[in-house]
């Protein structure tokens, strides 16, 4: 066995935006006055707001800023029923800090793992065992690795039913697979030495198709549990079905049939085999799942055709981290002999290089049909997942939608999750009409394969706008220098190059978004940036405002903070909007970092996943490597205010921005903290509000094991409370 020199996938984030947008972003930035910088926090202090904070359902009444919320109507299929009013403080003892390889809720709740990796979803598929002898085949039977993102999805007879909590399918992503953990075998290596140098090292056919299979998504029925406390699996039922990386993909809007997506699998390029590292997710407004494609580019390889392509296209390979003889991270799906297929071209196609006459006969553009969010009706178990084109191609993190209302866009938010890239939205063509509910893909055709894609600009001053990526505006045309763009579709195929050109705010790490149904203000989470401040390509901004040492070694922004803004108007298809930092995180010690005033309570590190329930509570999970000598990762409560709650401030890098109100045991606290060793990531609430789902990643130790085993295993968590109440029920007396 050889363990290669390779990142572990959990650890590696690709980092290949190198263009110096950023300087004509600041220069431009230093033109403009900054007298706006306070705009909109003089009228209410942070107390003021906070005291008089407006329920779900009830109008803003501050005379700038108009109502955001939806009417009843309006509510769409943002599960909401019980009781929707958000509590004013937060009254739950908060978690301590723990390094245990066992998890730890808040008092008065229960924490139950269930569903872990190799789970059955069937009768005669035999359980899962330490030794991991399970063939790879049945993998398309069980739960794959790394639950990441998921939806509970309510369900009455055999249709959705947003208020229904007593049966729902319960919808998960698996990101990716711990290889060593995996397979009998641990991390597999053939030399051969012989072979091309991206065939060097060979992994057996076996494993990879394993780890194909254990990506993807799970579909799970789930019902409530005879005593009325949590759920269990329906095992068999007809709805439950895997989605794995080989399952055939449907590629729609206006990337479809495109000259980028055609391949030896499907010469007319609206076909493509298999979703990939399926990260963030979420529900669509008409009650179907959103699932996304982040770091597809580590099961690629590419080896030496730079002359066989085009200017354009090895530009936008480069722009998403495929150089020429680049094997991939560790999964080398492509090195299996040919001998070994079972399915044609089962390993060939995640090799891109350019071998045949044109892109018929290999599969140069299999890369280019990947990275895009995947529509997935959980309710019709033989239609096909969806990837929507329009909402560009890059390291999808999540997607989140903005409050529908009838007769206007639906708009969707979504982050790109690598070091220096950015922020996107999608603003539909056609208008929300709530009888599109339950409308399954269709529906999902109507409002997501046409539509303008836009790209974030955070302007020093607290403004910011939206820079349509539309081909033939704005220099994205043939005349751009780095990527002459010949069409809309090469604009979405290489959307990251379209965003450089248009002067795009290079963030740290836009991971989940999530939009608060209380005030309409959209959060993102930037997770950290060991680069910010330290590599010429990623200077400090307003946006991106530390880099800082720890431990005498430049760590630039280590911890991470979460940005959010009000679109202008409180209209999330407006083309500006005004932002602040909601919070920076940091360990509660590091004073000059803490600008947030975290306490032992409430500090954290590296947030990522991000979800408002519908009564307004923020939830932020963390996926930490900075601060878990103190603590794990973990799932913390918050009651964020809104736009210019807080103050100006300077960085300890001298930088100058805006930080929302001071964090207190009140507004934010540790509900949960996750074995040692994990990432503590997805979460879904039931409409009535009393199971909490979240997942666990990468556990380590031995956590998620059978019994007496020795494997650690990814699985999803469930909590309720003790007394069967509704999730934070004390927070409300
Ligand atoms: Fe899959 Fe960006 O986390
Ligand atoms: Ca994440
Ligand atoms: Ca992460």
């Amino acid at each position: 066995m050889t363990l290669l020199n390779k990142p572990l996938a959990h650890e590696a984030v690709e980092d290949s935006n190198t263009s110096n947008n950023i300087e004509f972003q600041t220069i431009i930035n230093r033109r403009m006055h900054r007298r706006h910088i306070l705009k909109g926090g003089t009228g209410l202090t942070a107390a003021a707001f906070f005291g008089a904070l407006p329920l779900v359902g009830c109008s803003d009444d501050d005379d700038d800023s108009p109502s955001r919320l939806p009417s009843d109507d309006d509510q769409a299929a943002i599960p909401a029923q019980g009781n929707l009013k958000r509590p004013d403080t937060l009254k739950f003892t908060a978690v301590a800090h723990s390094t245990a390889d066992t998890m730890s809720v808040a008092e008065g709740y229960q924490a139950e793992m269930i569903l872990p990796l190799g789970t059955p979803l069937m009768s005669g598929i035999a359980d899962w065992k330490d030794n991991r002898e399970q063939s790879a085949e049945s993998f398309e039977w069980r739960m794959g690795d790394n639950h990441d993102g998921m939806w509970f999805f309510g369900k009455k007879g055999n249709t959705y039913d947003a208020k229904a909590s007593k049966n729902g399918l319960l919808v998960m992503n698996h990101e990716y697979v711990n290889s060593s953990e995996l397979s009998p075998f641990g991390y597999h290596v053939i030399s051969d030495n012989n072979a091309a140098p991206i065939y060097q090292n060979r992994r057996l056919a076996s494993d990879v198709r394993r780890e194909v299979n254990c990506h993807g998504v799970a579909v799970v029925e789930m019902t409530r549990r005879a005593d009325g406390m949590g759920y269990e699996m329906v095992k068999d039922s007809k709805y439950n079905r895997r989605i794995t990386s080989s399952t055939p993909a449907q590629l729609t809007g206006p990337v479809a049939g495109s000259d980028l997506v055609k391949t030896k699998f499907d010469p007319t390029g609206l076909q493509t085999r298999g979703i990939n590292n399926n990260c963030g997710a979420g529900l669509s407004p008409w009650g179907t799942y959103l699932t996304t494609e982040e770091n597809f580019l580590g099961v690629f390889a590419r080896g030496q055709d730079a002359e066989q392509l085009s200017t354009s296209h090895n530009y936008g390979r480069e722009r998403y981290g495929a150089s020429e003889n680049f094997s991939g991270w560790e999964y080398l799906w492509h090195t299996p002999y040919a001998k070994d297929e079972i399915i044609a071209d089962e390993f060939a196609r995640w090799d891109m290089t350019a071998t045949g006459t044109d892109a018929t006969e290999d599969y140069r553009n299999g890369f280019n049909t990947f990275g895009y969010i995947t529509e997935i009706d959980p309710f019709d178990q033989h239609s096909a997942p969806q990837k929507r084109t329009a909402l560009g191609r890059f390291a999808h993190e999540n997607c989140a939608y903005a409050p529908v209302e009838s007769g206007k866009p639906v708009v969707f938010y979504m982050g790109d999750d690598a070091r220096g890239e950015y922020i996107y939205k999608f603003v539909s063509k056609a208008r929300w009409s709530n009888a599109d509910i339950g409308g399954g893909l269709k529906a999902g055709d109507k409002y997501l394969n046409e539509g303008t894609l836009y790209v974030a600009v955070f302007h020093e001053d607290g403004r910011g706008e939206w820079r349509p990526l539309v081909h033939g505006q704005n220099g994205l045309d043939a005349s751009n220098a780095e990527l002459p763009f010949a069409g809309q579709d090469e604009v979405l195929v290489f959307a990251r190059a379209a965003a450089d050109a248009l002067g795009a705010t290079k963030m740290d790490r836009p991971e989940w978004v999530s939009v608060s149904p209380m005030t309409g203000e959209v959060y993102v989470t930037l997770t950290n940036n060991k680069y910010r401040g330290e590599r010429e390509d990623q200077p400090l901004s307003a946006a991106n405002p530390r880099s800082y040492q720890v431990n005498g070694k430049p760590s630039g922004n280590d911890n991470g903070h979460i940005i959010r803004w009000a679109e202008t108007g409180g209209d999330h298809a407006a083309t500006s909007f005004e932002w602040d930092i909601y919070l920076f995180a940091a360990p509660n010690e590091l004073a000059a970092e803490n600008l947030s005033q975290l306490n032992k309570n409430n500090d954290l590190s590296s947030p990522d996943g991000l979800y408002f329930d519908p009564r307004g509570v923020l939830w932020i999970q963390t996926d930490d490597g900075a601060y878990t000598d103190t603590s794990s990762c973990m799932l913390l409560a918050a009651l964020p205010g809104q736009v210019s709650d807080g103050t100006l401030i300077t960085t300890s890098a001298g930088q100058q921005t805006r930080v929302g109100m001071t964090a207190s045991d009140d507004n934010i606290k540790r509900f949960f903290v996750g074995p040692e060793g994990c990432e503590v990531t997805g979460i879904t609430m039931t409409p009535d509000f009393k199971t909490l789902f979240i997942n666990i990643q990468h556990p380590g130790n031995t956590w998620g094991a059978v019994a007496g085993g020795s494997t650690p295993r990814s699985a999803t968590v469930m909590i309720t409370r003790e007394d069967g109440d509704v999730i934070l029920a004390e927070s409300f007396t």
